[in-house]
């Protein structure tokens, strides 16, 4: 399987961290949101992105995965209670959310580009992020939007392991690592995410349409929202995705 070289610490730890590899500066960095409903598979295709792309694969689920394997007395009460929430399968409450990208806002600046995944995730996220890229001056290149009927999506949760160590993820079935339960690229034990059981999946599901499928539409009403079906193999989704792009920055530079 193919990773993403930088290691995102910045991104995971937050401002006092430094990447040991960072992203390489790209002569036109590519800056995309993924949306999509949990499990329709934005992670693997953001991996797939960050290799072809050389952007960074910012995912705001990492950063509280991240936090999980601190300490109590290195958590925040803050950071204890975005746990709860994720646990449940709800929303962390947006103000935590907004707080964590302010602190990394220097990862917006990235040389590289950047692939938001699992930000934003509700209106007041997106309009808080139009705040916080004008300020810096960069623009959102895209929004990619991934379909996928819901049976197909359960069906992609349930079979989900990930690597604790580097982030890498498989599935039992469409993804397997080469030798059952270890991370071919690191070697560590894979598990099973919390959310992924099924009582914290409804509730996913269900917030997802309350709460993020309106993104879709303030996306659309700004031009920026590129539609990719998520049916096939990842490698197919990825294709289709670097077509949509290319037809869509064709678009774009014949109107400027
Ligand atoms: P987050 O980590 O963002 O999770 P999510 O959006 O629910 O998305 P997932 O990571 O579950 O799925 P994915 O679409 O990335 O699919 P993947 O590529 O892994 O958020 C987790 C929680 O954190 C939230 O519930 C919330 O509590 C909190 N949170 C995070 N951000 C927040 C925010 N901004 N505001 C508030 N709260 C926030 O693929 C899934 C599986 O399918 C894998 O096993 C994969 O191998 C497999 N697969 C992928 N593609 C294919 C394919 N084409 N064919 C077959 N199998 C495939």
């Amino acid at each position: 399987m193919q990773t993403n070289k930088n290691d995102r610490i910045a991104w995971l730890k937050g401002p006092a961290a430094q990447c040991a590899v960072p992203a390489q500066r790209q002569a036109h960095p590519q800056r995309l949101v993924l949306l999509g409903a949990p499990g329709v598979g934005k992670g693997t295709q953001a991996e797939l992105l960050a290799v072809r792309l050389g952007a960074c694969h910012l995912s705001t689920g990492d950063i509280f995965r991240a936090a999980k394997t601190l300490s109590d007395c290195e958590r925040t009460p803050t950071m204890t209670q975005a746990l709860d929430y994720m646990r449940r399968g709800d929303l962390v409450p947006d103000e935590t959310v907004l707080n964590l990208l302010i602190e990394r806002s220097k990862c917006l600046c990235c040389g590289g580009g950047f692939l938001l995944d699992g930000f934003p995730r509700t209106v007041a996220q997106a309009k808080a992020l139009e705040k916080c890229l004008k300020e810096i001056q960069i623009q959102i290149g895209a929004v990619l939007s991934y379909d996928l009927p819901l049976e197909k999506i359960v069906s992609r949760l349930s079979g989900r392991r990930t690597c604790p160590t580097c982030k890498a993820v498989y599935h039992v079935d469409t993804r397997p690592p080469k030798m059952k339960g270890i991370c071919d690229a690191c070697g560590t034990a894979l598990f099973q995410r919390e959310d992924d059981r099924p009582e914290a999946v409804r509730v996913r599901m269900d917030v997802y349409e309350k709460s993020t499928a309106p993104l879709a539409d303030f996306y659309r009403r700004s031009g920026l929202l590129v539609s990719v079906s998520a049916e096939g193999t990842p490698e197919e989704i990825f294709e289709r995705t670097m077509v949509a792009l290319q037809k869509r920055q064709n678009g774009v530079s014949q109107k400027s």
